[in-house]
């Protein structure tokens, strides 16, 4: 029902010349985008290089966007210009942004309506600490970041959102949540959306899980019930591994 979505992350990685290898052996390889959306996220000098390339079944998406679309904003990455270079997602909220360069829920939410404004769709990520983790405060920390990022929008806007739960200990430390861990959470941020929008929007929304996903665990997270995908930072800079996990999530 839900179709599978696939995102790589490729964060501050790769050059140009390593983008354009990429693009070349993956155009060729990836499965139809009727059965899996593949995308890649990548840093936003390289938009138009991976679009030239993209091929049917490549979408590309950039890594964030200004909640403003434009003005004396120096450095900052308008939704307008992404928009105008035919960027179709935007990753917004990830843990680096909040914990390296200060972003809130406030801020997330503000940037996802920048998002929606300039027909970019959001990729919004949550997660909580480990300390959070232990101290079984999770649910409440998701909770939070939910209602704060999707604060005064509307059922219709949410109908193509994609929400990445990504647990923060488990990101580039090689530690995967439990397919079962994975699950439960993925499970309640369903639950917290269902409680806001409804039934509609809650079976239709899709829900990756991020963090240390690789070939070798992804087959397990992606049967989950309530995971309709992943998003990937580095084993998604590597071809083949790429290739791979988009077909694992067709299988679905
Ligand atoms: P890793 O897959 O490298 O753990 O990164 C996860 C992530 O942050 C994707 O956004």
């Amino acid at each position: 029902m839900r179709k599978p979505i696939i995102a790589g992350n490729w964060k501050m990685y790769k050059t140009r010349d390593e983008a354009i290898e990429f693009m070349y052996q993956v155009s060729e390889a990836l499965p139809s985008n009727k059965l899996v959306d593949s995308v890649i996220c990548a840093q936003a000098p390289m938009m138009r290089c991976l679009i030239k390339r993209q091929g049917d079944n490549l979408r590309i998406g950039a890594q964030n966007l200004c909640a403003e679309d434009e003005g004396a904003y120096t450095g900052e990455i308008s939704g307008k210009l992404l928009d105008s270079y035919n960027v179709e997602y935007v990753i917004i909220g990830h843990s680096e942004r909040r914990n390296y360069f200060g972003e809130t829920d406030e801020i997330v939410n503000a940037k996802i309506k920048a998002a929606l404004r300039n027909d970019l769709l959001p990729i919004v990520c949550i997660g909580e600490h480990l300390e959070e983790r232990e101290n079984g405060t999770t649910n409440k920390v998701l909770e939070k970041q939910i209602k704060g990022a999707f604060k005064d929008m509307s059922a219709v806007q949410m109908e193509n959102m994609v929400i990445a739960y990504e647990p923060i200990w488990a990101i580039g430390t090689g530690k995967t949540a439990t397919a079962e861990q994975a699950e439960e959470s993925c499970a309640f941020v369903r639950s917290v959306v269902r409680e806001l929008f409804g039934d509609v929007i809650a079976d239709g929304i899709r829900i990756q899980y991020g963090g240390s996903v690789k070939p070798a665990n992804i087959d397990e997270i992606i049967a989950k019930e309530n995971i309709d995908g992943a998003l990937i930072g580095g084993a998604s800079l590597d071809p083949e591994k790429f290739i791979y996990m988009v077909k694992a999530a067709v299988k679905k």
